[in-house]
């Protein structure tokens, strides 16, 4: 599908792998690690989100923006059109707007909308709206306050069947907030085999129905 924007995509992809570098809005030179994820990992993301056949995305947390064209390319393997939204509010301060650079020379400005914002302000604000997204990529703050937050949100916010993925399952943050997501709230661990590419993330695939809960229901995790 829409071969051209495909090709951009893949080939700021291969450029950045390449050169281990990218470049951020003032002409600095940005190391894609640590901050990136690995190709491979990345393509793993591309397969999960094709994988679904979603027509959105939410990502919580841009930075260098790769995750968003790997995403995006999942997106581009069954359809030309679709939108998302990216939450950064340090992309100028920390990131030089690499992230915005990222996503201005794969061709994905009009599909992907950016706000210089707090995920916990944009989140709520985006659930008493109604919004659903057919996928969540949770890769912001990673305080567990900040994933935990992320992720209560993400779930109001995911439409029913659809998963939320965690990035950084390395971090004891991460996991505590998908134990506590998995134990008390019904979501399922879907996440791909230990060892593989895709084991980087932790993959939570939303029930159908949220459980009800008793006032005072609560499950040690
Ligand atoms: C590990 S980086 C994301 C890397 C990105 N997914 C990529 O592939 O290039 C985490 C990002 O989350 C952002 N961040 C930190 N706190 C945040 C918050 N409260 N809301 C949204 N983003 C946040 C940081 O500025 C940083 O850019």
């Amino acid at each position: 599908m829409e071969p051209a924007l495909t090709d951009r995509c893949a080939s700021v992809l291969a450029e950045a792998y390449e050169s281990k570098k990218l470049v951020g809005r003032s002409g600095t030179s940005i190391d894609v690690f640590p901050t990136g994820m690995t190709r491979a990992s990345g393509d793993a993301l591309t397969d999960l989100i094709a994988n679904e056949k979603a027509a959105n995305f939410l990502e919580v947390g841009l930075g260098l923006g790769l995750s968003t064209v790997f995403l995006s390319l999942g997106i581009l393997r069954h359809r030309e059109k679709f939108d998302a939204l990216t939450l950064d509010p340090f992309q100028e301060r920390d990131w030089d707007s690499v992230g915005l650079e990222t996503i201005g020379r794969a061709g994905l400005t009009e599909r992907v909308k950016f706000e210089k914002q707090y995920s916990e302000y944009v989140l709520p604000r985006l659930a008493e709206a109604g919004a659903i997204f057919d996928f969540i990529f949770v890769d912001g703050g990673h305080l567990f306050d900040n994933a935990f937050v992320d992720t209560f949100y993400a779930t109001r916010l995911a439409r029913p069947g659809s998963l939320i993925v965690l990035d950084d399952r390395w971090m004891s943050a991460v996991q505590r907030v998908a134990a506590f997501f998995t134990s008390n709230i019904g979501l399922v661990d879907e996440s791909a085999a230990k060892g593989t590419p895709g084991h980087r993330f932790i993959c939570l695939r939303v029930p159908q129905d949220l459980p009800t809960r008793k006032w005072d229901h609560y499950v040690a995790f």
